[in-house]
């Protein structure tokens, strides 16, 4: 059964997808209980940073970022409109309904922001955000962004790869993985507070998953900083996999020599594995992964597509799971 929404800008989760697999995930969750940044415009970037996030209405975005590196991915695609990708938000800390993270990430403060890097490299410590993303590496990648509750959405993104941060800090031969941690302050974000999820938010990915060119860690979207609700200042984004591998706000890098627990991965083994590679041929035990609600996407008329092994990125990250067998779940 699917829901009627008044318009697109409004759209809930549950216009998008089967209601059945909406309220099944979030009663699962009920029960299971180098540079500082220059002048020009990343100049307003390190505004960002320094001041709080300027986002601007998003009836009148203005951008915050020039000469930003332009890059082939996703030339040919068609970004979904701004209010949609900053209204249809997954962001845990802030609420479980779609729109919460909108609403209740206003006042989340992004600056002074912090990074601590810790484990097999040479280099570690604790960075500020600005000292890592040089304004120089940035650049715009548009990337499909698939969730594994079967919809997903365009979105043109701003940051760097992230291969090229990790570099800088020397993993060692003995950094196989790396592991992410979101902010953990009760006090910001309000749904930590509450039963669900394991805070803080926990990800990770192999160290040759890390250094694939497509990982972006992003600053910013739609050509200006990250809104709060988006993972401000700073969040992976990871195209070819399931969405809730791109963590947001992320305050920990940690590499690590054998595979972290991850926040999904924890609270539902058999649901959501740790490599989570979008694959239309292995089905969430719930529902479907064949197909996927493209925002916007209305119920009379549900923008319905196939969905795509890898998310469509087969040519770029196809060899790193070359010895898997990829009918099966990970
Ligand atoms: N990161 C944190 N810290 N908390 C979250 O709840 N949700 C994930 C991911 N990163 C999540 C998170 C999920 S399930 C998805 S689909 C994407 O963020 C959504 O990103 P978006 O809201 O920018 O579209």
């Amino acid at each position: 059964m699917l829901i009627r929404v008044k318009k697109a800008s409004d759209c809930s989760e549950s216009e998008v997808i089967d209601e059945s697999v909406y309220l099944n995930r979030r009663q699962f969750m009920k029960v299971t209980g180098g540079a500082v940044l220059g002048a020009g415009t990343i100049g307003s970037v390190s505004a960002a940073l320094q001041g709080g996030n300027p986002l601007v209405p998003s009836s009148s975005l203005a951008p915050a970022f020039q000469n930003i590196i332009e890059t082939p991915y996703g030339a040919d695609e068609k970004a979904a409109p701004f209010d949609v990708a900053t209204s249809y938000n997954n962001f845990y800390e802030f609420g479980y309904g779609k729109n919460d993270p909108k609403e209740r990430a206003t006042q989340f403060q992004t600056s002074p922001w912090t990074i601590t890097v810790e484990g097999e490299a040479e280099k570690t410590g604790v960075f500020n955000l600005e000292d890592i993303i040089k304004e120089s590496m940035l650049e715009e990648r548009i990337y499909r962004l698939r969730c594994v509750e079967a919809w997903s959405m365009v979105i043109p993104w701003v940051g760097v790869s992230l291969g090229d941060v990790l570099k800088r800090f020397a993993p060692t031969s003995k950094a196989k993985y790396v592991y992410f941690e979101t902010l953990y302050d009760p006090k910001q974000m309000p749904g930590q507070n509450g039963n669900g999820l394991d805070w803080p938010y926990r990800e990770g990915l192999r160290i040759d998953e890390a250094m694939n060119p497509l990982a972006l860690l992003a600053v910013g979207m739609y050509g200006s900083v990250l809104p709060n609700q988006n993972g401000a200042p700073v969040r992976l984004v990871l195209p070819w996999k399931y969405g809730f591998k791109s963590i947001k706000s992320i305050v920990k890098i940690r590499f690590v020599e054998t595979m972290p627990e991850t926040t999904w991965s924890m609270l539902a083994p058999s649901e959501y594995g740790f490599y989570a590679n979008v694959n239309p041929n292995v089905d969430h035990p719930r529902w479907t992964q064949k197909q996927e609600r493209r925002l916007p996407s209305g119920v009379l008329f549900p923008n319905v597509i196939e969905t795509k092994m890898f998310n469509g990125y087969e040519d770029e990250v196809a060899s790193l799971y070359s010895s898997m067998d990829l009918s099966r779940f990970y």
